[in-house]
């Protein structure tokens, strides 16, 4: 008897090619999930036409309303979990989400929440961790960077890893040969970290 397959929501605020990733992943098998969700803070992500193309529930889910309230990100993450929480998800996949969540979204999915950060684990924490990377390299300080997928927790782009790849940085690059490499590097460690995380839950 196959066992029912492990559901996953994906929360996006961007372009989604970590989410194609995903789709790809659990469409050929290479991941054995089903993506229940896709979660956009942004109404213009192009990652919600690539959930939509694949037949995956939509919801977006902007801040704007919250703003103001006196506690307004405890309250968007109780109202953005009690979204989720219908879905049942196993594991919940932050990839490209540009919203640090805290402990009212995070207490609500123990253990059961990732992040993908475009650098290595304590580097570059922040929503601009490539462009500091790039200025670092151009100054001399570094010659590689990565990305990595982390357990989330209240503190920003940090947790416990699942996974984390190195990326090199070489002379005859430019910005955009090293995102390009940066990025397909990411969609590699995304499927592999949550291939893993649902190991680690079921
Ligand atoms: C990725 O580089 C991710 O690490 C960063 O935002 C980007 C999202 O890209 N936080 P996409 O929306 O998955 O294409």
């Amino acid at each position: 008897m196959k066992l029912p397959q492990s559901k996953i929501a994906v929360l996006i605020s961007g372009g989604g090619s970590n989410l194609q990733a995903l789709i790809d992943a659990t469409a050929n098998g290479a991941l054995d999930a089903e993506i229940a969700l896709v979660v956009s803070n942004k109404k213009q992500a192009y990652g919600l036409v690539r959930a939509e193309k694949a037949g995956i529930p939509t919801h977006y889910f902007p801040r704007t309303p919250f703003r103001g309230l006196p506690a307004w990100r405890e309250q968007f993450d109780e109202a953005l979990a009690a979204v989720i929480a219908p879905y049942q998800p196993d594991l919940i996949v932050l990839a490209g989400w540009m919203h640090i969540n805290t402990a009212a979204f995070l207490d609500q999915f123990p253990g059961r929440v990732i992040n993908l950060h475009p650098a290595l684990p304590g580097q570059f924490p922040g929503a601009h961790a490539i462009d500091e990377a790039w200025a670092a390299f151009q100054s001399g300080d570094i010659t590689q960077t990565g990305c990595m997928v982390h357990y989330a927790t209240p503190q920003l782009d940090a947790g416990p890893v699942l996974v984390s790849a190195v990326v090199p940085m070489h002379p005859t690059d430019t910005q955009a040969t090293f995102e390009s490499r940066l990025h397909a590097i990411e969609h590699r460690a995304i499927v592999l970290a949550t291939h893993i995380a649902l190991q680690n839950i079921t």
